[in-house]
């Protein structure tokens, strides 16, 4: 008992921001994960590691983590390279981890945290099963199922975490329009194409908005998309409906509050080939 008054645990993994030294350990913890991961991880942590931490013990990085700010909305952060030590798994360094930088989240005013991850199955393995159970078990809700997303069978899984709680009241009022201006390759799949758009000036009556979805679905498939996804605002479907029916646009859900408290992201695709 007279040991516990004055005792302490000294030491324990620490949490802080990843340094350039951080950079071998990190990418030994992806590598013992999946080659693919990993490769892509060293391209893009080449470029820089701004909102990466690790969890550090004794000088050996046994954890790592961060998150990248969403450049479409306010507020709102995706997590980025998620790994604990494969040695150290089960031990709760991972909720460590998760706590730690949701925490740094919080304070910094951010509102939603959302967490990309898949069906990916390799030699018969779910490589992701422990990392889904791993957010549900952190209190992230799974939000939207794209099937097809990254390659044909393997879906994106998108998880969300208020971290703020989000004011109530209905839905915004909607009306407004969009129109698709162009489209764009996505990183993270294989020959998926996004569709970009724009809010429609002066919107007043959408069903006389002309939404350019058939325009853009014909430069997809000149470019030999095989599939094309459209993430549009909730408050600003009114004149899509109809554009999305006609061209056999199926639509999977929603990313709850992106663009804003009650104004949520639709998520569609149309199989190309
Ligand atoms: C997912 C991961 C980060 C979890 O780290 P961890 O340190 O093992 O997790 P913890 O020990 O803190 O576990 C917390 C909870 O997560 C859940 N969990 C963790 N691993 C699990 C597994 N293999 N199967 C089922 N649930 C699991 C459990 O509910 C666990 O709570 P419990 O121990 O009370 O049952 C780790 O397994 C990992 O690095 N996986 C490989 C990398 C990866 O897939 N990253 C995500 C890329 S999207």
């Amino acid at each position: 008992m007279v040991f516990g008054m004055f005792g302490g645990k000294k030491g324990g993994p620490q949490f802080r921001p990843m340094e350039r030294n951080d950079m071998g350990g990190v990418l030994r913890l992806i590598s013992q994960h999946d080659e693919d991961d990993f490769e892509e991880a060293r391209e893009e942590l080449r470029e820089g590691f701004e909102g990466m931490f690790v969890l550090a013990d004794r000088g050996k990085v046994v954890g790592v983590t961060g998150g990248n700010v969403d450049p479409h909305s306010d507020d709102v952060v995706w997590l980025s390279w998620t790994y604990v030590d494969v040695e150290r798994q089960g031990e709760g360094l991972g909720t460590t981890l998760f706590n730690s930088m949701t925490g740094l989240l919080k304070n910094d005013g951010v509102r939603k945290l959302f967490i990309n991850t898949s069906d990916y199955m390799d030699e018969g393995e779910d490589m992701y099963a422990a990392a889904r159970a791993f957010y549900e078990k952190m209190g992230a809700t799974l939000e939207i199922q794209l099937p097809d997303y990254h390659a044909a069978g393997e879906a994106r899984f998108t998880y969300g975490l208020n971290l703020t709680r989000t004011p109530g009241g209905s839905d915004h009022p909607g009306g407004g329009a969009v129109r698709f201006t162009g489209i764009e390759e996505l990183d993270e799949s294989d020959a998926g194409w996004g569709l970009i758009w724009e809010e429609a000036e002066g919107a007043t009556d959408p069903e006389n908005v002309d939404s350019g979805l058939k325009e853009q679905i014909s430069k997809a498939r000149n470019k030999g998309a095989r599939i094309l996804f459209a993430a549009v605002p909730s408050d600003l479907c009114a004149n899509l409906n109809q554009a999305f029916g006609e061209t056999g646009f199926g639509h999977h859900g929603r990313l709850l509050d992106y663009f804003g408290p009650n104004v949520h992201q639709e998520l569609g695709s149309l199989h190309l080939r």
